[in-house]
C-alpha cells in the first residue's frame, strides 16, 4: 500500500510532527500514526436540520467499522442545511457547505470520508465537495422518516401539509386537530417520506455508485441502517487501500444511470441542478440535453407522493432501488461501477419487488417515457425544464397571454386580487427567482393560482419561472428558465398580455412577438428594484459568481477540481 495521505502529517520524528501527533493522543494510542488510514466522518448532524439529528448514531457504527478494518475514524462536523428553516433559501448555501466541506478535508489529515446526507442540499453538497477533493469517499443516506398517520390516513411530509392547511382552511378540520397532526406527520427521525429531493438524491447516490448498493431508501429508524453504517466504515478503509477515488466512480455512465433512476423513481426536478453541478466538479460533461434525451426513454415505475400514492418506507417494503433498476436494466450503462468494485448491474437478478402496487413491474408502468423534459426556445435560450409526470396532460400543449409579477411580494400582494386580470388559460410568469436575482433560486415556481380562478374549480394553469420547485409539488409548471430575468434572459421583458406557448411534445417554451421586438424592450424598475444586491459576505460572492440552472448553479471557480495536495505546512 502506498503512504497514507496522513503521514505527510503524523510520520516522522521532527517537531511538526510531534506538533501532530501531540494533540489527537486524547485517547488515540501511538499506533494510531503507524500510517494506517485516517477515515473523517463529514458529519452533517444538527438540532436545526431534524432531518439529520440521529447522525451522531450513525457516526458511532461508521466508528466501529472503521477500526474494526485496521483504521482510525475521526468525527468532522461539517456545515448542514435545514430545508424547512434556513432563509431564504438552504439552496444560497449549498455551494457555501460545499466548498467549507472541500476546503476541510483538503486542509486535515484526511485519506477517505464517509459523507453523512440526508435533507434536501446535505447530499448534493458532500458530493460536490468530495468530488473536488478526490479523496476515497462514499455516502451513507441518513433515510426517510417512517410513515405517520392521522385520523386514519398516512401522511406524507409536506405535500400533506398543503392538504391539510386546505381543510382548515374549509373548516373540515379544526385548527386544535391541525396542531395535533404535526408530531403526526414527523413521526420519527429521518428526511422527509415522499419523493421529495431528500429521496431522490439518497437514492441517485445510489445509482451514481456512491452508496453500498441496497442501503439507499432504509428508513432512518431501521436497525439496518446502522448496520450498513458499520460496513461502511469498512468499506471507506477499503476505499483507501485500494486507492478507489470519486473520479473512477463519478463517470459519465454513472452520471447516465443516475439520470435513468431519476425518470423510474418519479425524482424532484431539484435533481437535475444537483446532477449537473457535481458532475461539473468532476469535468464530466453533462447538459441538459443529456438529461432530456437519456430520461426520455424510461418508464415511471415507482408510484410515490406527491405524484402518486405512497411513501418512502412502503418503496423500502416494496425492495427499493434495486428491483427498480433490474426492471431498467436494459437502459443503464453497464460499465458503471460502485464503491464495492462491482458493477452497478452486477446481482440485479436477485432484486425482487414485493409489492407491484408501489413499484410496478417494466410490463405495466405508471407512465411511459416519463423523463423531465428540458425546454428551449426565445423564452429559455438556456434551457427550461418541466416534469410532465406532474403536470396536467392537457396543458402540456398551450397557449396563453401572461400574467407578469416581477417578484414574490408582486406576486403574494396580487394573485388573490378580484381584480387581477388572469383566466384559466392565462400562463403566470414569476422572475427575478433565478440563482443571482433572489438570490438561491428558491422554491415558488409553483406558484398558488388566483383565489378567483380556485373558485371557479381552476386546478392546474401554467406557470414560468426562472426559480425552482418543492420536490413535494406539482403542477404544470415550466422552471429553471435559464438565463434568469436577473442575469439578463428574456423572462425579463415578457409583458402582461403577451402570448405564451409552451409545447412539451416539441420541447419548447416561446413567447409570440415578432423578431427583435425582446430586444428592443427594456426591463421594468420594478423587476430591478427588487434584484438581490447584497453589500457583504457570502451572498455577495454567490450573487458575483453563480452560475445558471443549466449549468448546475455552482459558483463559476468551484467547478472542476483542487484534488487533495496541500503545498504548505501551518508551523
Ligand atoms: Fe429535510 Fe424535507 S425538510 S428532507
Ligand atoms: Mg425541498
Amino acid at each position: 500500500m502506498a503512504e497514507q495521505r496522513s503521514s505527510q502529517w503524523y510520520a516522522g520524528d521532527d517537531r511538526n510532527a510531534y506538533i501532530h501527533r501531540a494533540w489527537m493522543r486524547r485517547g488515540l494510542p501511538r499506533h494510531a500514526f503507524d500510517g494506517r488510514p485516517h477515515i473523517a466522518i463529514a458529519n452533517t448532524a444538527s438540532d436545526l436540520t431534524p432531518c439529520n439529528a440521529h447522525f451522531d448514531e450513525v457516526a458511532t457504527s461508521v466508528k466501529q467499522g472503521v477500526f474494526e478494518a485496521g483504521g482510525i475514524p475521526v468525527n468532522m462536523p461539517v456545515v448542514s442545511l435545514g430545508e424547512t428553516l434556513v432563509r431564504p433559501t438552504a439552496m444560497l448555501w449549498r455551494n457555501m457547505a460545499a466548498m467549507a466541506t472541500e476546503e476541510m478535508l483538503r486542509g486535515n489529515p484526511i485519506d477517505g470520508v464517509v459523507l453523512l446526507g440526508g435533507c434536501d442540499k446535505t447530499t448534493p453538497a458532500l458530493l460536490m465537495a468530495a468530488a473536488s477533493v478526490n479523496l476515497p469517499a462514499l455516502v451513507i443516506p441518513g433515510g426517510p422518516m417512517l410513515t405517520g398517520t392521522f385520523r386514519g390516513t398516512p401522511l406524507g411530509c409536506g405535500t400533506d401539509v398543503w392538504r391539510l392547511s386546505e381543510e382548515t382552511r374549509a373548516g373540515t378540520l379544526s385548527r386544535e386537530q391541525f396542531t395535533r397532526s404535526e408530531s403526526a406527520m414527523i413521526r420519527s427521525r429521518g428526511h422527509c417520506n415522499t419523493m421529495g429531493t431528500a429521496s431522490t438524491m439518497g437514492l441517485l447516490a445510489e445509482a451514481l455508485g456512491m452508496v453500498i448498493p441496497g442501503l439507499a431508501g432504509t428508513p432512518a429508524p431501521d436497525s439496518r441502517l446502522l448496520e450498513a453504517s458499520h460496513e461502511s466504515g469498512r468499506l471507506a478503509v477499503e476505499l483507501v487501500r485500494r486507492g478507489r477515488r470519486p473520479s473512477e466512480i463519478l463517470t459519465k455512465a454513472a452520471f447516465h444511470n443516475a439520470v435513468v433512476a431519476l425518470s423510474a423513481i418519479g425524482g424532484s426536478t431539484n435533481a437535475v441542478v444537483h446532477l449537473l453541478a457535481i458532475a461539473g466538479r468532476l469535468g464530466v460533461e453533462l447538459t441538459l440535453a443529456d438529461i432530456d434525451r437519456i430520461g426520455a426513454e424510461v418508464p415511471l415505475l415507482v408510484d410515490l407522493q406527491p405524484a402518486g400514492r405512497f411513501l418512502m418506507e412502503d418503496l423500502h417494503r416494496a425492495g427499493g432501488l434495486r428491483p427498480v433498476l433490474r426492471e431498467v436494466r436494459d437502459l443503464l450503462d453497464p460499465t458503471a461501477r460502485t464503491v464495492t468494485g462491482s458493477r452497478l448491474v452486477d446481482d440485479l437478478d436477485d432484486a425482487e419487488i414485493w409489492d407491484v402496487e408501489v413499484i410496478r413491474p417494466r410490463s405495466a408502468p405508471i407512465r411511459e417515457q416519463a423523463g423531465i423534459a428540458v425546454l428551449t426556445g426565445n423564452l429559455a435560450p438556456s434551457g427550461a425544464v418541466i416534469k410532465p409526470a406532474a403536470a396536467s396532460p392537457e396543458l402540456l400543449r398551450h397557449r396563453g397571454r401572461a400574467v407578469v409579477f416581477d417578484s414574490i411580494e408582486d406576486m403574494h400582494a396580487r394573485i388573490d386580487s378580484p381584480d387581477l386580470d388572469v383566466d384559466a388559460d392565462s400562463v403566470l410568469v414569476l422572475r427575478g427567482c433565478g440563482p443571482r436575482g433572489y438570490p438561491g433560486m428558491p422554491e415558488v415556481a409553483n406558484m398558488p393560482l388566483p383565489r378567483k380562478l380556485l373558485e371557479r374549480g381552476v386546478r392546474d394553469m401554467v406557470r414560468v419561472c426562472d426559480g425552482r420547485m418543492s420536490g413535494t409539488a406539482y403542477g404544470t409548471v415550466v422552471l429553471h428558465v435559464a438565463p434568469e430575468a436577473a442575469a439578463g434572459g428574456p423572462l425579463a421583458v415578457v409583458r402582461d398580455g403577451d402570448p405564451i406557448v409552451l409545447d412539451v411534445a416539441a420541447r419548447t417554451i416561446t413567447v409570440d412577438v415578432p423578431p427583435g421586438e425582446l430586444d428592443r424592450r427594456r426591463p421594468s424598475s420594478a423587476l430591478l428594484g427588487g434584484l438581490a444586491d447584497p453589500r457583504r459576505g457570502w451572498e455577495r460572492l454567490y450573487v458575483d459568481h453563480v452560475m445558471q440552472a443549466d449549468t448546475g448553479v455552482d459558483l463559476d471557480f468551484l467547478v472542476g477540481s483542487s484534488g487533495d495536495q496541500v503545498a504548505r505546512e501551518s508551523h
